[in-house]
């Protein structure tokens, strides 16, 4: 646990709060409406923490007097985006003051020229799409969760998603933040500039650094031009195997890069197409690949998709689907994007794990994953961002186990999917993060000395360790 130690909230430091935000916009003492700030997207719900009190403000000088207070008082501030993270990244671990981003939503400017965007925290990624499609631009990002989470959550875990084969992560598209430093400084990183040199790369610092070193009041994001044409491909398989070696010789024999490679083992889309009441495209097939392609010539696109298709064919694929127009990708991305969600209803005892290899060692992962699952007796089902080499292994309780086996069980399994991952030169979270749900686990990912050095630039940043504390590590 901590050495650090933090008061409570009082009704003063309430007062106070009301002085600095519109009273409105501050929750005390009313659970029901606490609660939803509680917990994120994450299963379990022993991950849940309340606050004490929650507050919501409008503009960066309230964020920062809420950051001065809070040192002064040693009371815990967690930020919080939209709540769809996946590893308790917004949970407030030690009670305090939640700060909701949701009021500062606003799309502050379109710089066509530039193809920038300027936007608030609280803005949702596919509203960015939305109004930045109307000047022929896009946002590349594209986290599952993209039509409830906010672009501030996004940065803050450097979301990964489905784009990423051929766009990369959020992190590539962020030039310029304004930040509220734990201490309530507010300091700009960056700006409209593809390049600068000068000094320590910061916002590669902030990007993903979980809303520990600081609270993000506005993004300058690079925009794309948006492609004219995208084909989508369902391509069905008989077995896991076939399916997944598949992925890097799209690209390898294939010679294409596509803007996405996901791949769905049978218990994930099964599960998927039950929870949408959809019908299944063919019963038998034990894996499928959701291959994607975009450009601006729909020829070259035909091409390309013509030689993944019958790439995969001659591969032993069992069939092709063509997607090519806004309501069958539509549906096709649906099945996909709601598979966790599925998974969480179907099977709520669980843990989602995004574990990550080099992309060409994902057909050396997926056996191992079989191995620890018979092993344990749990289900692992595997679906996810293949072609980055992103993998959702989800650990699965099969009924008959009791609680307490599943507890002692599912450490094992975690430790031994994680070694396994690391010894293939992967890492434990590829998207989710950290958060409070893996620190336990990360040093079998970093070596002591890089872990040390970063809870320094942690306590450089927020000497009290006020800001989201007990998330990534223990200090
Ligand atoms: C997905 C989330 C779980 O890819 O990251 O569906
Ligand atoms: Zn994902």
């Amino acid at each position: 646990m901590s050495d650090y130690t933090y008061n409570k909230v009082t009704q003063e430091i309430v007062d106070e709060l009301k002085e600095i935000i519109d009273s409105k916009y501050v929750i005390y003492e009313d659970t029901e409406k606490l609660e939803p700030y509680s917990h994120d997207e994450i299963a379990e719900k022993s991950y849940a923490s309340m606050p004490e009190v929650v507050i919501k403000p409008r503009t960066v000088e309230e964020i920062s007097r809420v950051m001065k207070l809070a040192n002064r008082e040693r009371i815990p501030v967690t930020p919080r985006g939209a709540g769809s993270g996946l590893s308790g990244g917004a949970v407030p671990l030690y009670g305090g003051i939640l700060l909701s981003v949701e009021r500062m939503n606003e799309i502050l400017e379109i710089d066509r020229e530039n193809l920038m965007a300027v936007v608030e925290p609280g803005v949702v990624t596919n509203d960015i799409n939305e109004k930045v499609k109307e000047y022929g631009l896009f946002f590349a990002g594209y986290p599952m969760s993209v039509e409830s989470c906010f672009i501030g959550g996004n940065v803050a875990e450097n979301a990964g998603g489905g784009r990423a084969v051929k766009y990369g992560v959020t992190g590539r598209y962020i030039l310029g933040l304004e930040v509220v430093t734990p201490e309530g400084d507010i300091i700009n990183l960056g700006g409209k500039r593809v390049k600068d040199v000068v000094g320590y790369d910061f916002i590669k610092l902030m990007v993903g650094s979980e809303g520990t070193l600081g609270i993000f009041t506005k993004i300058i994001i690079k925009l794309l031009p948006l492609p004219t044409e995208k084909i989508d491909l369902l391509v069905l398989f008989n077995d896991v195997e076939t399916a997944i070696k598949m992925v890097p010789m799209i690209m390898t024999n294939g010679r294409i890069i596509p803007t996405a490679v996901e791949f769905m083992d049978k218990l994930s889309f099964h599960t998927s197409y039950k929870y949408l009441n959809e019908h299944l495209p063919h019963e038998e097939a034990g894996a499928m690949l959701l291959i994607e392609v975009d450009g601006n010539s729909k020829t070259q696109l035909e091409e390309e998709y013509e030689t993944i298709g019958a790439l995969c064919l001659e591969n032993d694929a069992i069939d092709v689907f063509v997607a090519d127009n806004y309501t069958t990708q539509e549906r096709v991305w649906k099945v996909r994007r709601n598979i966790a969600e599925a998974l969480k209803v179907y099977s709520p005892i669980q843990t989602l794990e995004d574990i990550v290899v080099p992309m060409a060692n994902i057909p050396k992962i997926l056996p191992e994953l079989k191995v620890i699952a018979d092993k344990y007796d749990v289900l692992i089902p595997c679906y996810g961002h293949a072609g980055d080499g992103n993998l959702h292994a989800t650990v699965v309780k099969k009924p008959e186990m009791d609680d307490k086996k599943w507890e002692e069980t599912l450490d094992k399994v975690l430790t031994e999917m994680y070694q396994k991952t690391v010894e293939l030169g992967g890492t434990i979270s590829g998207e989710h993060g950290v958060g409070h749900k893996r620190k336990k686990y990360i040093g079998q990912a970093l070596e002591p000395v890089t872990l040390e050095l970063m809870k320094r630039v942690k306590l450089a940043f927020d000497p009290n360790n006020i800001l989201n504390p007990g998330k990534i590590f223990n200090l």
